[in-house]
């Protein structure tokens, strides 16, 4: 488990997930309509290209509180803008290098292509993702990011007395 993570027996994770208009979100609609179970602690947005999804979209959710990101997009050569599906696959490795600099597991980013009569992919994508972060534990990024913030104005304050005789020196 995740070392700032502290779950209560209760708690439930949050995924974001970026579903692609013409595959993945339609796929999600019919799992809706054929009454197939998955979580419900998944809140989705939908876009008409998965290569529409900036870095920023997903950096932007975990710094929200999002515990998990989750993408779906159209199979490779399915892709309605033709190559939107690649360009997002390359944003992803990059994006997980980066989550794993700022000490975020890549398992809290999953990508997964869906076609629109996939439903029951949807449905156990999802539930695998619940249980997958339910093991990590919560993600709780904004309390971290306000512990960096803190940590900055100290080591700030350490280093003020140095550059002020720094200025004199060389002043
Ligand atoms: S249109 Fe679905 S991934 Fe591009």
């Amino acid at each position: 488990m995740d070392p700032h993570a502290q779950a209560s027996a209760d708690w439930r994770p949050r995924i974001v997930a970026f579903f692609c208009n013409w595959c993945t979100y339609t796929a999600a609609d019919l799992a809706g309509v054929s009454r197939l179970k998955y979580a419900p602690n998944t809140r989705v947005i939908r876009v008409m290209c998965s290569g529409r999804i900036d870095p920023q979209f997903v950096l932007d959710a975990f710094t929200r509180g999002a515990d998990g990101v989750l993408i779906g997009g159209c199979h490779p050569g399915d892709c309605h803008y033709s190559e939107g599906n690649m360009k997002l696959l390359r944003r992803v490795h990059l994006l997980r290098r980066l989550l794993g600099d700022m000490g975020i597991d890549e398992q809290r980013l999953r990508l997964e292509w869906i076609s629109a009569a996939e439903g029951e992919k949807v449905k156990t994508v999802v539930n695998d993702m619940v249980a997958t972060l339910q093991k990590l534990g919560p993600l709780a990024f904004p309390e971290r990011a306000a512990a960096w913030d803190l940590e900055m104005d100290e080591f700030e304050r350490a280093l003020a007395p140095a550059a002020a005789l720094e200025e004199v020196t060389h002043g």
